[in-house]
């Protein structure tokens, strides 16, 4: 291990050079956009054709997209949408979720997840995570009330939740279970693919994440009759290809082809990125786990993780402000895990009123540093981000 006795340089944060001498990649598939999606994408332009459902000389690039995202995920029916949020309005709406109902969520997940909720009429209920920032299947129990419908769960930063709990208090109390895989693409929970085990899941497809297409989003379920209810709300309740119906009063929150065909390309290079952030994830994991100080995020799957990011838990606030500045200095890309629980935004808590906070998870997050691992880091990289943690680690101990 490097000690301060040995380490080579000063901390960047104290006029040192820095570990990395520049800055690293931080987004995630998005970093490694280049020739497929070029080729998928001047396709869909020469064709003319731009919208999913026909054209002149469709290329169905968002339809191929669908089937071969279904057959990734191990999944039988796989919906491409506009957006992860869109995808969750759809979720909700296909399985039957009325205004009024209680949905009861993890207080660490993003604003899209109480956004969606409200904006469906729904009310969120938010409940503590385990130290591993996922949702606490014990302390979930004590939110459930006879209004109670449903849980979202939310499987944050590339972690799986203990589906297997989580499951036993659904069917306890006759809930249906929706998971959030936004963040948790390639994700496992003892060896099966998140998205599939509840009655619907969701994907994001927003800039950051694993595969992306800039925007857009994917509903998948093995329910027939939710992923038609899924379909017809998506393109404002027609029932193609005859366009009969309406079937529902539904939304426009379809996919263009220019997005499907960045999303086809991304998932195609989908397996390469997922074995390079593993890798990496594991190798900064082992570097870090030489500090007694710097706890890595413990999750009830570590082997499912799809490595997007790491998690590290600091003693106190103070400290944890105090590694994340001088990360930065080193060129490290790192941030709070999110600067807010899903509640903590102004305009959720006043549209909530009353309403059960959890503030074990409220701190949680503040001693919480995340450093995300984007498929592009080189070699020369992960082997600068482990030198920073290295050094920074060794200070905080001083
Ligand atoms: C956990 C979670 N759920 C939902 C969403 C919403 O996805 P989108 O940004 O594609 O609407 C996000 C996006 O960041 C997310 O992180």
């Amino acid at each position: 291990m490097t000690t301060p006795e040995n380490l080579p340089e000063p901390l960047a944060i104290d006029g040192g050079p820095p570990a990395c001498p520049e800055p690293l990649p931080f987004m995630g598939g998005a970093d490694l956009i280049g020739e497929e999606e070029r080729k998928e994408v001047l396709e869909v332009i020469d064709s003319q054709s731009l919208f999913r459902y026909y054209g002149t000389d469709s290329r169905w690039k968002v339809k191929t997209f669908e089937e071969e995202f279904a057959q990734f995920v191990q999944i039988p029916h796989a919906l491409a949408v506009s957006s992860g949020t869109a995808a969750l309005r759809i979720a909700f709406h296909a399985c039957g979720l009325e205004a009024g109902d209680e949905i009861v969520m993890p207080a660490f997940a993003f604003l899209a997840c109480p956004a969606s909720a409200m904006t469906c009429g729904l009310r969120p209920i938010f409940a503590e995570c385990t130290e591993g920032l996922l949702l606490d299947p014990d302390r979930l129990e004590q939110r459930i009330t006879a209004q109670t419908r449903a849980i979202l769960v939310v499987h944050m930063v590339g972690a799986a939740t203990d589906m297997e709990k989580i499951n036993e208090v659904a069917q306890r109390h006759s809930l249906m279970v929706i998971e959030d895989c936004a963040q948790s693409f390639g994700t496992s929970f003892r060896g099966q693919l998140v998205g599939g085990l509840g009655r619907a899941g969701i994907f994001s497809l927003q800039a950051m994440k694993t595969i992306s297409s800039g925007e857009g989003g994917v509903v998948v379920t093995h329910d027939s009759a939710i992923h038609h209810r899924a379909l017809w709300y998506h393109d404002l309740g027609f029932q193609r290809p005859d366009r009969e119906g309406p079937a529902l009063v539904g939304e426009n929150l379809r996919m263009g082809e220019l997005a499907g065909a960045v999303a086809l390309a991304q998932l195609r290079k989908a397996p390469t990125f997922l074995e390079k952030m593993r890798l990496t994830h594991s190798r900064v994991r082992q570097a870090t786990e030489a500090f007694d100080h710097l706890q890595v995020r413990k999750v009830p799957d570590p082997a499912g993780d799809n490595g997007s990011a790491l998690i590290i838990e600091l003693p106190d606030k103070d400290q944890g402000n105090r590694f994340r500045k001088a990360l930065r200095a080193e060129n490290i890309r790192c941030d709070r895990c999110s600067d807010k629980l899903a509640y903590q935004y102004p305009v959720i808590l006043e549209a909530m009123g009353e309403f059960e906070k959890c503030p074990e998870t409220e701190a949680r997050l503040q001693r919480c540093v995340m450093i995300p691992l984007s498929p592009a880091l080189k070699e020369e990289h992960v082997n600068g981000l482990i030198l920073g943690i290295q050094k920074v680690g060794a200070s905080l101990q001083q």
